[in-house]
């Protein structure tokens, strides 16, 4: 079965501004509805450099008054097994380019504590702390409000890298998975947990993802060589969000 016979939305954009100003709007819109339904919301962010020109713009005007950054919770959907200060660490990218420039609460900040020894038990707490925030908002499932997500040349998405345990895990909500290519551990929301967000948004750029992106869209599904496979909205909304340098090669 192809994967057109999914349900997700493509959406391509002239230029990588252009994706990140969509991106932005989105937020704002997403963010906006939530807190007026139940005064709060919920996302995970990600690493990479296609968020970093997203979280500079939503640090300026029109979208930094608009925002009611008090009321958001940042969740992350994947860290690298690094303190929050090393030049690697996805918490960094996001403090210095977004959360350092906005008004947040700093108790509705749960960074990835991944320079903790064992990394399971720093797991295992995570996925305690997303119980206890989410199950308090009311939702007959806990599910994040908004996931954005990125897309590896080699077809990962979070730290879900192919052929890592991770991929096969059905119940845990956050694991440490090794990454052998890499020769390192990561931890990582799973997938189960991410396909039942409200709203999950891949920002891919550059035509160097094109072919890649193709085979992950419109080839054979084969997960475990190209994991953003696994990621299909149970509920919600799916939506791709590419320049026309990845999309180049879409049909
Ligand atoms: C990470 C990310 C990862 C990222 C992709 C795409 O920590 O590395 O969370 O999954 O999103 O590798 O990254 P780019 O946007 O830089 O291509």
């Amino acid at each position: 079965m192809s994967r057109k016979d999914k349900k997700f939305e493509v959406q391509v954009f002239h230029s990588p501004e252009d994706l990140t100003s969509a991106a932005a709007d989105l937020f704002l819109e997403e963010s906006r509805r939530r807190i007026q339904e139940r005064n709060s919301f919920t996302t995970a962010l990600s690493g990479g450099t296609t968020p970093r020109a997203l979280f500079q713009l939503l640090s300026k005007p029109p979208y930094l008054p608009a925002v009611e950054w008090s009321k958001i919770h940042f969740f992350w959907g994947d860290e690298r097994s690094v303190p929050p200060s090393h030049a690697d660490s996805n918490y960094r990218m996001a403090k210095e380019n977004l959360l350092d420039q906005v008004d947040i609460d700093p108790n509705k900040v749960h960074r990835m504590e991944t320079e903790s020894d064992p990394l399971e038990q720093a797991a295992l707490a995570y996925e305690e702390r997303l119980r206890r925030v989410l199950t308090s908002n009311r939702a007959p499932e806990p599910s994040l409000d908004l996931i954005l997500l990125g897309m590896g040349g080699d077809g990962h998405t979070a730290s879900l890298f192919p052929h890592s345990a991770a991929l096969n895990e059905k119940n845990r909500w956050v694991v440490p998975n090794y990454i052998e290519s890499m020769k390192t551990w990561r931890m990582t929301l799973t997938a189960p947990f991410l396909n039942r967000a409200s709203t999950i948004v891949f920002l891919v750029t550059g035509a160097d993802k094109a072919s890649r992106l193709k085979e992950v869209i419109e080839g054979p599904p084969r997960p475990m060589e190209w994991p953003s496979q696994l990621i299909q909205s149970e509920n919600g909304r799916l939506i791709w969000m590419v320049d026309e340098a990845a999309a180049s090669k879409l049909s």
